[in-house]
């Protein structure tokens, strides 16, 4: 047993230790769990993590009740201080309840038809352009599918004014303004942090408009409406018309980069191995041209292989939990106040989870059954990803219609590698492709 207050043993230097996490977030969990034991502590700008990716530890911590977690205020900022990442305990499953609805269910209202038709625009504006990489059309496409899906936007102009306002909140600058409280003083419209509060507050202004513009209109296409006007009345702030902008605010963080980063690796692995091509075209061809969104995501191959993708590449490497209450993780004892990394890099690439887990192997999501509940690209438990079930349809309708539609070259020299950009993870090219018109077998 560990001395009181003792942490893991791991690398030493914050900023040197996030680097190399995020050049290389699977690698590096493996070589720190080899070098130092599992757990290891990671340290993260402002408080040390102890990292495990031990299955049984990562489902004990998952399945804990509401009141055994704190919030971890980290990069939290932008998102508002009635954010859902930045509640715990009660007040975070009632806030949940309350904006679930504008997420839970992707294929109402026409909603699936509306993200095969984005879908289907974006690929074909790209067909006979320069080669590009795929990550600009998949997150063009996320973007507008998220806004039309949470906020029933799909007027041009305003798609246009929210990506840039929103492009500004992502720079590559603004991933270590938003990490380190310190740098974030505002110097006036051009200074980094000034910057970013003014893409914000842009950005807000858009998302209230929508929302006044839901809440009055008694013609309703979604829950959006009956939620704005809840909101209007309530007493409670925490459930009023500030915290749902911010609710939907964070919808749409959470929502996009992770998405367009999810299809774009889908893009490479479909297309760079000509037997898992086959076989995603066998399977969707003859639904195709009309394809049925309940029909496509239903099928069980194209499920298998976003499934696959999804742990292979993990968007969301690390889940972070502070604890409530006291832990013990392989022989370590760990205070109540701990913050808890439960590593999807090493869970996923666990062989006690997964038969050959270095392969990309789709099938192993249709034989093995154990292998669905091994996968945690969602995370667990009561702060399990709110929009996993608008995230798959979306990668599902959009990779349907791509492979019936289009034929894609990819032109990278060498594979991307898996590294974080934008606080997600994803290919480091954006995978380089051309895209042309299917041609006929
Ligand atoms: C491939 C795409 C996505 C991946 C890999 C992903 C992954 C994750 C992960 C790992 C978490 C943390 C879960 C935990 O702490 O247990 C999370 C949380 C969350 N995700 Fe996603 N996500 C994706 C797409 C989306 C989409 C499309 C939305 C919304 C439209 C969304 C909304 C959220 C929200 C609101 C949370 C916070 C939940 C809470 O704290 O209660 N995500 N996501």
């Amino acid at each position: 047993m560990n001395r009181a207050g003792a942490l893991p043993p791991g690398p030493r230097g914050t900023l040197p230790s996030l680097a190399r996490f995020a050049r290389d977030p699977v690698g590096t969990h493996a070589d720190w769990a080899a070098r130092y034991g599992d757990p290891f502590t990671q340290p993260m700008p402002g408080f040390p993590m102890v990292v495990t990716g031990r299955p049984d530890v990562i489902r004990r911590v998952l399945t804990l009740p509401p009141g055994a977690f704190g919030v971890i205020d980290a990069g939290t900022e932008v998102m508002g201080r009635f954010s859902l990442i930045r509640l715990d305990g009660t007040t975070h499953q009632t806030v949940r309840r309350q904006v679930g609805p504008l997420v839970m269910d992707p294929l109402r209202h026409g909603n699936g038809q509306a993200i095969q038709e984005i879908a289907r625009r974006h690929f074909a504006a790209a067909v006979g352009q320069p080669p590009t990489p795929a990550i600009g059309l998949t997150k063009r496409l996320t973007l507008e599918v998220i806004l039309r899906s949470v906020l029933a936007l799909a007027d041009a102009n305003t798609l246009d004014r929210f990506a840039v306002a929103y492009g500004a909140l992502q720079s590559k600058a603004s991933f270590l303004l938003h990490f380190v409280p310190a740098l974030q003083i505002d110097l006036g419209p051009w200074s980094p942090w000034g910057r970013i509060k003014r893409a914000r507050q842009q950005v807000d202004a858009i998302i209230a408009a929508a929302i006044e513009t839901a809440g009055a209109a008694t013609k309703l296409s979604g829950p959006l409406g009956p939620i704005a006007r809840a909101a209007a009345e309530a007493s409670d702030p925490v459930l009023g018309i500030e915290s749902l902008r911010h609710q939907v605010f964070t919808l749409l963080s959470a929502g996009h980069a992770s998405t367009a980063q999810a299809l774009a690796w889908a893009v490479h692995h479909g297309w760079s191995d000509g037997t898992i091509l086959a076989r995603l075209q066998a399977e969707l061809d003859p639904t195709a041209p009309d394809l049925d969104p309940g029909q496509v995501i239903r099928l069980p191959y194209l499920d298998a292989f976003c499934r696959e993708v999804l742990r292979f590449r993990p968007i969301g490497p690390m889940i972070g939990r502070k604890l409530n209450q006291p832990i013990e993780i392989g022989g370590w004892s760990l205070p109540a106040g701990t913050v808890i990394g439960l590593s999807v890099s090493l869970a996923h690439r666990a062989a006690t989870g997964f038969a050959e887990p270095d392969a990309f192997r789709p099938e192993r999501f249709l034989e093995d059954c154990e292998a669905q509940a091994h996968a945690i690209p969602f995370g667990g438990g009561v702060r399990h990803c709110l929009g996993a079930n608008l995230a798959l349809t979306e990668m599902k309708l959009a990779l349907a219609e791509l492979i019936t539609g289009y034929d894609v070259t990819l032109l990278d020299r060498s594979p991307p590698q898996h590294r974080l950009i934008d606080a997600v993870a994803g290919p480091t090219s954006g995978v380089m492709v051309r895209i042309t018109a299917r041609k006929a077998a």
